[in-house]
């Protein structure tokens, strides 16, 4: 079996193609390195440095694959609000030119990574049956390309799933970059010696799912009947923590004396973003292997393997404005 991997760099796309490389399929994709690196890259994986806007220069890689993951995204929530066009260009223009290349070379199944950030601000826990209503750009995009997806394979046929996954942990996320995945930006703070950020309070509630529980889902939802053309929500429904409990968590695992520093709320932070997992364990056996505290350890040896690093501001923010955060501005993390 060929699987296809945009996003292969990257954390989630470099997983999957370690799953699949596992059992023996022949695993080929490509990246563009704006937010992966090649150390994720597995072991007898074949990746191209390409772009998923430059359809032509793909083309010939995607032929004959079974199975198409795309993983390739600008993944940026609350930064999309100030750099929408960059988000927009690496998700919704990436997503429609995979896809558009995809059903042209009449490869097997699309599975879409979206994000939970398509439900926004709406009561939680969400469920797949809400009409999502997303608050930022990023959600936005993402919902889009969903839209986007599922008319274009419902037009010219084929089969596609879309994955909705909470938040996920695990080595190989990229923790030097400011603007996302808020507990590598902690481990990596607090392995430096300093004091976690928390924007607003620290009460926003969130819900982490180690990377092997989110890849066990993902690998059904490319292989599974009971997949196909449904979007499923990736996470636990359990375990839901607050970000202070999560900076209390890290802590207590790296044995740092927390005194975190409180900055003001994020605009268009939504307050809760929990799931429900009912669709997920019914259609794929979803289950939780792996506890916050174990998949927090997991993270932290990794960037403690790696050693922590100083943050890097490669972004342009396209929007400056007053309600822009300092940290960004002033590269105060
Ligand atoms: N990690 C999470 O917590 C999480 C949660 C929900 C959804 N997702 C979604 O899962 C997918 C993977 O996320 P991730 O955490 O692995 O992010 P990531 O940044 O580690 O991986 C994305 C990869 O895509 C590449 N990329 C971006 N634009 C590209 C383009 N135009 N052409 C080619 N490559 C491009 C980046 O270089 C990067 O390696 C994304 O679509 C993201 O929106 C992630």
């Amino acid at each position: 079996m060929k699987v296809f991997v945009s996003g292969l760099a990257g954390f989630l796309g470099s997983h999957i193609a370690e799953r699949y490389r596992d059992l023996g399929c022949q695993v080929v994709g490509i990246d563009n390195l704006y937010g992966g690196s090649r150390h994720n890259v597995p072991d007898g994986v074949r990746l191209e440095i390409l772009d998923c806007l430059d359809r032509d220069s793909y083309k010939d890689i995607l032929a004959g694959s079974d199975i198409v993951y795309h993983c390739a995204a600008a993944a940026y929530d609350g930064f999309s609000v100030f750099s929408p066009a960059y988000v927009y260009r690496n998700t919704v223009q990436a997503t429609v030119e995979i896809a558009s290349a995809s059903i042209a070379a009449d490869t097997g199944r699309f599975v879409f990574c979206s994000s939970m950030a398509r439900y926004g601000a709406l009561p939680a826990p969400f469920t797949e049956s809400q009409v999502p209503r997303p608050s930022t750009p990023y959600g936005v995009a993402k919902y889009t390309c969903e839209l986007l997806v599922s008319n274009l394979y419902e037009i010219h046929g084929g089969d596609y799933s879309i994955a909705i996954p909470h938040n996920i942990i695990g080595p190989r996320q990229r923790y030097d970059d400011p603007y996302r995945n808020v507990a590598s930006i902690m481990i990596n703070r607090m392995l430096q010696g300093l004091q976690p950020i928390i924007y607003g309070d620290g009460s926003h509630v969130r819900c982490f799912s180690f990377v092997d529980d989110v890849i066990y889902c993902l690998e059904k939802m490319g292989t599974s009947p009971l997949a196909i053309g449904e979007a499923i929500n990736i996470g636990p429904d359990e375990g839901a923590v607050t970000i202070l409990g999560l900076a209390n968590e890290i802590a207590s695992i790296l044995d740092f004396d927390l005194d975190p520093i409180f900055v003001p709320e994020r605009p268009r932070e939504v307050s809760t973003a929990t799931c429900r997992a009912d669709k997920a364990r019914r259609l794929l056996g979803y289950r939780t292997e792996t506890t916050l505290r174990d998949g927090l350890a997991n993270m932290v040896e990794w960037i403690e393997r790696i050693g922590p690093r100083a943050f890097s501001y490669d972004l342009e923010i396209e929007i400056p404005r007053a309600i822009t955060p300092a940290t960004w501005t002033d590269k105060l993390i």
